[in-house]
């Protein structure tokens, strides 16, 4: 699974932050950890979250991840079709946050739709989060120009669902 794909980058000992996990369907597949910060804006989804059995420790924080400051610098961060809720200048303001948290080489994987085949299909799933997630995004943006933009360098990718979906590695500059 897409989500899932990079978990072996999880070290045992990293500090690992989750953006937008949502209810947190990919946790009991992750290896275990030093411990999780688990940042989502909805209440929901951490109720539905803090439900799965995970071997790690989860810190659940309730909060608008475009405002999150914390003193922990983390070893890796996860965003599973979480960049995909932005307009461009916050998307770029939340990929400002990640590097923030991140030391230098700190890792970071996306998981997220990939708008270059299948256009109608992505537009539609975007639509449909759109709606649901009431996402302030009104259209599929190329993630990983964004991302690359913004003090980060790839280091591999896989793709899934007939490549309208990614996971990415990169690394902080
Ligand atoms: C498209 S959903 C993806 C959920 C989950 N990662 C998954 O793959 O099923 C995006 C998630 O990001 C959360 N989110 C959106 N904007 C956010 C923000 N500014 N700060 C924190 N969480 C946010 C939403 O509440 C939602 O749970």
């Amino acid at each position: 699974m897409a989500t899932e794909h990079f978990f072996e980058e999880v070290g045992c000992e990293d500090n690992v932050l989750v953006i937008g996990g949502g209810t947190g369907r990919f946790l009991t597949q992750m290896p275990p950890c030093a411990g999780i910060t688990y940042v989502e804006k909805s209440p929901a989804m951490i109720r539905k979250a803090k439900t799965r059995q995970v071997d790690s420790t989860i810190e659940f924080l309730e909060s608008d991840f475009l405002t999150f400051e914390s003193s922990k610098v983390f070893d890796l961060v996860i965003c599973p079709f979480f960049l995909d809720c932005f307009n461009a200048s916050n998307l770029n303001r939340a990929i400002e946050v990640i590097g923030d948290h991140l030391p230098e080489k700190g890792k970071l994987i996306v998981i997220d739709f990939q708008p270059v085949t299948r256009i109608w299909l992505i537009n539609l799933m975007h639509l449909f989060f759109r709606v649901f997630a009431a996402l302030e995004s009104k259209r599929m943006k190329n993630i990983h120009h964004f991302v690359i933009q913004n003090r980060f360098s790839e280091v591999k990718e896989a793709f899934f669902h007939e490549n309208m979906i990614f996971s990415r590695l990169y690394r902080n500059l």
